[in-house]
């Protein structure tokens, strides 16, 4: 019996199934009630009494590394199954999903880095402004008609604190707290109150720059805006300025670049003028210098603002601005190649 126990052992050492029903019956075959070991049980009492106690203890040996071996095959199973069920072969073949920059923030920066290559420096300001910094410094007069150019939101209960409508209001923070030389850009979201169209939102995002110095011309302003042009829509961009009215500068102008689509010759996208208007500039009005603490007599400055949709509407040709804030991934995900 010691030798067939002895074997058994060794056979189980080596047992292997295939799949689990082959498991299952080599369980039946060694463990059920009428397995091997069991029929060794019932044998066990046939022993001669002084081989009982290694007898004993060699069966005993047999039934728990049988028991042994059984459990390890059933759990190694058990991992190859559940393995199986995380192997789908339709899941993507990249690793994560990765993020795509928004559409309206690769233009932003695309400015900024073009602006910031000639000098400029990025400032920042607040949103819900008071109405000092949004109009009044910008020479906006109390109650003058041209307030209403900007659909103003307003703060219940407090009239003089409002969204700001362009980030003016931080040309007019900058100069309040630092002398010339300034050379500022100021990126930010702009509010006005304006029915939400394909063409018009009640929120737009702005880029507004000033310079204030000795002895600043219109031709600085000119030549810089040129610059901006030809690096932002290719070498070939074309300007040309039309004389325009804003509160804050003396003389005003709007700038038009020369159309890419139909390169100026005339198509539907600039209304066949060959020109499309991206902003408005000008010499920043002595009184503005003045109201925010710099010395008109000695320093003079220009000023320039412009959307930022309107920059990425053209460059993208997005039809409706609407589309920049409804968070819609199939088309967040088309500027992918962008970033
Ligand atoms: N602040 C103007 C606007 O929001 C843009 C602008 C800035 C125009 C500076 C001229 C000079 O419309």
């Amino acid at each position: 019996m010691l030798a067939k126990i002895e074997q058994l052992l060794q056979e189980i050492e080596g047992l292997n199934a295939k799949n689990t029903e082959e498991l299952e019956s080599l369980r039946i075959k060694y463990l059920s009630k009428k397995g091997i070991i069991n029929a060794l049980m019932a044998d066990f009492r046939n022993v001669p009494a002084e081989q009982k106690k290694e007898v004993g203890m060699k069966l005993n040996e047999l039934k728990n590394r049988t028991q042994a071996r059984f459990s390890e095959l059933k759990e190694a199973f058990e991992t190859q199954e559940s393995n199986a069920v995380e192997l789908d072969l339709t899941r993507t073949a990249y690793p994560i999903e990765l993020g795509t920059r928004h559409p309206l923030s690769i233009i932003r920066n695309e400015i900024i880095d073009i602006f910031h290559r000639m000098g400029f420096t990025i400032a920042d300001g607040p949103e819900i402004e008071d109405d000092w910094h949004v109009f009044s410094s910008m020479n906006f007069p109390e109650d003058h008609p041209a307030r209403d150019m900007q659909d103003t939101f307003f703060i219940e209960s407090h009239p003089d604190i409002i969204l700001r409508t362009h980030t003016s209001s931080v040309q007019s923070r900058v100069m309040e707290t630092s002398q010339p030389p300034i050379r500022v850009i100021c990126p930010g979201r702009v509010y006005r109150n304006e029915a939400i169209s394909y063409r018009a939102h009640c929120f737009f995002h702005q880029v507004e720059g000033l310079y204030v110095d000795k002895n600043v011309s219109f031709t600085d302003l000119k030549q810089v805006l040129l610059q901006f042009a030809k690096e932002m829509f290719g070498s070939q961009t074309k300007i040309r300025l039309r004389p325009s009215y804003f509160p804050f500068t003396e003389p005003s102008a709007e700038m038009d670049i020369s159309c890419d689509i139909c390169g100026g010759t005339g198509c539907a996208f600039c209304k066949y003028t060959g020109w499309v208007e991206i902003l408005g500039c000008g010499m920043v009005d002595p009184a503005v210098l003045d109201a925010n603490g710099i010395d008109s007599k000695v320093y003079s400055g220009y000023a320039f603002g412009m959307g930022v949709e309107r920059i990425t509407n053209l460059k993208y040709k997005v039809k409706d601005l609407r589309m920049f804030s409804e968070n819609d991934i199939r088309f967040l995900k088309e500027f992918e190649a962008a970033n």
